[in-house]
């Protein structure tokens, strides 16, 4: 057993500051990626590493790293980190535990004059969650090589602001440039997001791995038309073909054994008015399934079910792939690290597989990394009234500052 731990207190009211940052009336958090609510959560994360005495730099996707030295300043750094962007209607934990935990583990070590020999980077991923410009993991997917830093700026939201324009915009448009040096490793700590350790009384889940991801926006294309006037006969109705689609695409996954997840969470309408007809509905489709060919199959049979219902209602149809991951096995040192930490502190622990997506997914590509789950209650997330136990953030935090260590080389 090791005496070395967190201070839970101080990682408690971290979260609880951090939570004011687009503060939702029913207690949950709507921190939407490079908005004004983000940028304050940035600011306020940059002003606590500089006090913890860490270096910050700031890439061109405005992802932020901030480094505790080690001894040895050549040595490729060990990161850790997770995002401070939320879902519209989020939690106070998803992702910003993450970062918080890191930055809890850089001041227990301050606290307890415990150094090591490769740099401890805590690193704000850009636009995890996806809910703004199409697609999630931007700052890890861009610092890993999956989507060129132009590509990344050049994406927009719903009003067709793009992500570089809003990163100058907030200030965050850092002048490092993106990725393309060794990192030693990644380490990301997260709240499970699903009831399976709370279930089996746990605090901790050493992630072995994360299933596939294809997401698709469809684009249906009618005539507008007064709905009053119109004989139904003679409409062109894109809400109609949507409607088709939604129901027989979500009704997909159950043609699969064990079945994919597929959520229809994003509908636009043109011109959104009571008594016009639709001209045109875009919607997405977030399908995940733990085997990419079967994830690829489930999606070849939505594309088809959607062609045929446009052409037997006349309508456009445009389907593009707005973001596409394979399922992941992490690095077995890295998972081994979680569990030894877990066996070092005396935190009883299990394997766990991941149904949500992280930017530890995307490190995984070039880097060996490694997750660590803790409990949430009743396993809901991506819902205002997400909530975990301090006590089991606390365990999260002292088995990441431990993998950490191990990693980083203790002097
Ligand atoms: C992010 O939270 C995701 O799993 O999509
Ligand atoms: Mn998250
Ligand atoms: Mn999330």
């Amino acid at each position: 057993m090791t005496d070395l731990r967190c201070n839970s207190q101080r990682l408690w009211n971290a979260h609880t500051a951090m939570a004011v940052f687009g503060a939702t009336p029913s207690g949950g958090v709507g921190r939407l990626a490079l908005t004004d609510e983000d940028r304050q959560a940035r600011d306020l994360f940059v002003t606590w590493a500089r006090e913890a005495g860490c270096e910050i730099r700031i890439d061109g996707v405005g992802n932020i790293f901030a480094r505790r030295a080690g001894t040895n300043p050549a040595a490729a750094p060990v990161m850790t980190g997770s995002h401070l962007d939320t879902q519209p209607l989020g939690g106070r934990f998803d992702g910003i535990f993450g970062v918080l935990a890191g930055l809890e583990a850089v001041r227990a070590l301050n606290d307890a004059d415990v150094h090591h020999e490769k740099p401890i980077d805590i690193v704000c991923w850009t636009d995890e969650e996806g809910s703004r410009f199409g697609d999630g993991c931007l700052g890890s997917s861009a610092f890993t090589g999956g989507r060129t830093l132009a590509e990344t700026l050049a994406m927009t939201d719903a009003d067709g602001l793009s992500v570089g324009s809003e990163l100058q915009r907030i200030g965050y448009a850092g002048p490092e440039p993106v990725g393309g040096y060794a990192v030693d490793s990644f380490f990301e700590v997260h709240i499970e997001q699903g009831p399976i350790l709370e279930n089996a009384g746990l605090q901790i889940g050493a992630v072995e791995g994360a299933q596939a991801a294809t997401v698709y926006e469809i684009t249906i294309t009618g005539e507008e038309g007064h709905a009053g006037t119109l004989p139904m006969t003679l409409r062109k109705d894109a809400m109609r073909g949507a409607a088709e689609m939604i129901h027989r695409v979500d009704d997909v996954a159950f043609e699969f054994e064990p079945y994919p997840v597929i959520t229809v969470g994003h509908v636009r309408v043109r011109p959104n008015s009571r008594n016009t007809i639709p001209g045109q509905v875009v919607f997405t489709i977030d399908s995940r399934h733990p085997d990419t060919e079967t994830l690829a199959a489930a999606g070849a049979r939505m594309v088809a079910i959607c062609e045929e219902v446009s052409n037997t209602q006349g309508l456009g149809l445009s389907i593009n792939v707005k973001g596409h991951r394979d399922s992941v096995a992490f690095d077995t040192q890295c998972i081994q690290a979680v569990r030894d930490a877990a066996n070092a502190l005396g935190i009883p622990h299990m394997d766990i597989y991941s149904g949500a997506g992280h930017d530890a997914i995307y490190l995984a590509r070039t880097c060996p990394a490694g997750m660590i789950f803790v409990p949430c209650e009743d396993g809901i997330s991506h819902n205002e009234a997400e909530n975990a136990r301090p006590e089991d953030l606390a365990a999260g935090t002292d088995v990441l500052m431990h993998a950490l260590l191990a990693r980083a080389g203790r002097v």
